[in-house]
């Protein structure tokens, strides 16, 4: 079964969604995480309470280093893993520095998510080095004229048997589209998540279930 993640760092959000659906974790990243509402004072502290909920209710929290040169990318990843435990998964671009992280990361037994990766060599690459999961990055790939689809396709076809969770998307459409294309994960942010239940079409159609009983009935309920 497709595993889904939320794309947050907003603790309310999160458990909200919870409330709602079965997930499988939540991906953040540094422009989430600065943007995202902090009633706990620092990104950390919010960072710390996201890790426990998410292993609570059983699933896995992805979580980027902010640094890009290669020492300091271990240094946040060293970070992270000291302050969230050994579980969290150290999410990191597939940069020639972030490779080379990937690979040191991966041979200590950390669990790698390789990031924004938009092409089939990059994501064989990082799978290579050992990243356990590779998340292509579908609207950024879409608006710079790359094929996702065939992005995701090809990487499976090679790499059955690996995670690769699709990201970034700008409607449900392109999350489709991945899943398709053979994503066996995706992960969305709530707007995009939850778009589909306020269309026109969704509206117009449940009213005029509505209107066809009001017109015979004269009320909204069937209780009489
Ligand atoms: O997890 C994906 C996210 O980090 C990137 O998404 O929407 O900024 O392209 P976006």
């Amino acid at each position: 079964m497709l595993r889904l993640f939320l794309d947050s760092a907003d603790i309310d959000e999160i458990r909200d969604v919870y409330s709602l659906i079965t997930l499988d974790g939540v991906t953040t990243n540094p422009s989430i995480l600065a943007g995202s509402r902090n009633k706990y004072g620092s990104p950390l502290l919010a960072l710390k309470v996201i890790s426990k909920f998410v292993s609570d209710h059983g699933g896995t929290l992805h979580v980027q280093p902010v640094g890009t040169a290669y020492e300091a990318i271990l240094e946040d990843a060293y970070y992270l893993l000291d302050e969230l435990g050994k579980d969290v998964w150290i999410k990191i671009p597939v940069t020639e520095a972030g490779l080379a992280a990937i690979s040191r990361l991966s041979g200590e037994g950390v669990n790698v998510t390789a990031a924004s990766v938009f092409s089939f060599s990059q994501g064989m690459l990082a799978y290579k080095a050992g990243a356990k999961c590779v998340s292509v990055y579908c609207n950024r790939a879409e608006e710079n004229g790359i094929d996702y689809p065939g992005v995701i396709t090809s990487l499976k076809n090679a790499f059955p048997d690996q995670m690769l969770l699709a990201a970034s998307f700008k409607d449900t459409i392109q999350a489709e589209i991945a899943s398709i294309s053979g994503a066996d994960s995706l992960t969305l942010k709530s707007n995009v998540l939850f778009s589909d239940l306020n269309t026109p079409l969704m509206k117009n159609t449940v009213d005029s279930f509505k209107t066809s009983w009001l017109d015979a009935f004269g009320k909204d309920r069937i209780k009489t």
